[in-house]
C-alpha cells in the first residue's frame, strides 16, 4: 500500500514537473521581443513632413521642459497615437514627441518618459527612444534629474555623464536578441561618446557656465535612497544617482545611436547631507536649473549641426 502511495506521488510530481517546464515558455517567449511591435514598420507609419529627416534626438527630463518653447516646430505626435506605446497617461504625463528645428538643426523631442517604478517592463520604457532611432536620429541627448553621492556635486549643478552603473536594474536586452535593432553582446566601454562629451564642455566654457562630470547610477526607485545605500552606491564608483537614462543608453547603443547624457543635480543623498528628499524639492531645483540646462543642450545642438553640416 505505501509503495503504491509513494509510486502515485512519484507520477503526480514528474506530471507537475512536465507541465511547468512544457507551459512556462511559449513559442512566443522565443521570439525576439521586439519582433512583436515591429519598430522598423511603426517608424515607417508614423507619418513625418515631408522633407524632414531629424538629426538629434533630445529627452526631455525634469527642467528641460522648456526648451519645447525654443524650437520651430513642424509637428506634434502625442504617443497615444503610436501603437504599442506605454500609455503613459496612467503615470500622469502627457507623452508626445515634438518634431521641429532647434537652432536650424532638426530634432525630435521626447516630452514625457516613463519610468520602469511605474510599473512599465524594461522594454515599454526604452520604446519610445527606439522609435526615435528608427526615424532616423544618430544622436540622442538624455537629460535627468538627479542625487548626488560626492560633496563637490551640489545641488543645481550640471553634470555631463561620462560612464554608468546599470547592475541594479533589469537590462532591457534581456531575452532572445533583436538581430534587427543590434547584436546580442553590445559594448559599452565608451556608453557616452567621448566627442559629443567634449562638445558639451565646449559649449559650456562659451557660455560661461561650469559642467561637471559624473558616473550617474540606474535605481528602480520610486524610494530615495537611504544612507546606507548611498554610501554604498557611491563606494562602487557611482557619483549621482536616479530613476531613468541608463536603460535608454543601453538601447541606444544596441542600436548603434550616439548618446550624451546631462544630469541636474537636485538634492544631495544622506551619506551626504541627513535631511531628507522629498519629489517636490527635486522638482523645485530642476526648474531653476533648468534655463542653465536649456542654454547648454540649445547651444551642444548648434554645435553638433554645424559639425554635421561641414562633413
Ligand atoms: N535618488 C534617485 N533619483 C533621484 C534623486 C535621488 O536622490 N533625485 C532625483 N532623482
Amino acid at each position: 500500500m505505501k509503495k503504491t502511495k509513494l509510486i502515485s506521488a512519484l507520477i503526480l510530481a514528474a506530471f507537475v514537473c512536465f507541465i511547468f517546464t512544457s507551459c512556462g515558455q511559449t513559442e512566443k517567449d522565443m521570439e525576439p521581443k521586439s519582433a512583436e511591435y515591429d519598430l522598423q514598420n511603426i517608424a515607417d507609419s508614423i507619418e513625418t513632413a515631408e522633407g524632414f529627416e531629424p538629426q538629434i534626438g533630445i529627452v526631455l527630463g525634469s527642467g528641460l521642459h522648456p526648451i519645447a518653447d525654443e524650437v520651430e516646430v513642424v509637428q506634434v505626435i502625442p504617443y497615444d497615437e503610436i501603437p504599442v506605446f506605454p500609455d503613459s497617461t496612467v503615470a500622469g504625463h502627457e507623452g508626445r514627441y515634438i518634431l521641429g528645428y532647434l537652432e536650424g538643426v532638426p530634432v525630435i523631442l521626447m516630452d514625457g518618459r516613463v519610468h520602469y517604478y511605474e510599473g512599465y517592463t524594461m522594454e515599454e520604457v526604452v520604446t519610445p527612444v527606439r522609435i526615435m532611432a528608427k526615424m532616423g536620429v544618430k544622436t540622442v541627448i538624455l537629460t535627468n534629474a538627479s542625487g548626488s553621492m560626492r560633496e563637490e556635486l551640489a545641488p543645481g549643478d550640471l553634470v555631463c555623464i561620462n560612464d554608468h552603473i546599470s547592475s541594479f536594474i533589469p537590462n532591457p536586452l534581456i531575452g532572445q536578441n533583436d538581430d534587427e535593432l543590434g547584436e546580442r553582446f553590445v559594448d559599452m566601454s565608451e556608453a557616452y561618446d567621448p566627442h559629443l562629451r567634449s562638445i558639451a564642455h565646449e559649449a559650456a566654457r562659451e557660455l560661461g557656465m561650469e559642467l561637471k562630470d559624473g558616473v550617474y547610477m540606474q535605481v528602480t526607485g520610486p524610494t530615495y535612497e537611504t544612507p546606507a545605500e548611498a554610501r554604498a552606491y557611491a563606494s562602487f564608483g557611482a557619483d549621482i544617482v536616479g530613476m531613468s537614462t541608463v536603460c535608454e543608453t543601453i538601447a541606444l547603443r544596441h542600436m548603434g545611436v550616439n548618446v550624451l547624457g546631462i544630469s541636474c543635480v537636485t538634492n544631495y543623498c544622506p551619506n551626504v547631507v541627513r535631511e531628507g528628499t522629498s519629489h517636490e524639492e527635486v522638482q523645485e531645483m530642476a526648474d531653476k536649473a533648468g534655463g542653465g540646462m536649456v542654454k547648454l543642450v540649445r547651444l551642444t545642438v548648434k554645435k553638433i549641426g554645424e559639425e554635421r553640416a561641414a562633413e
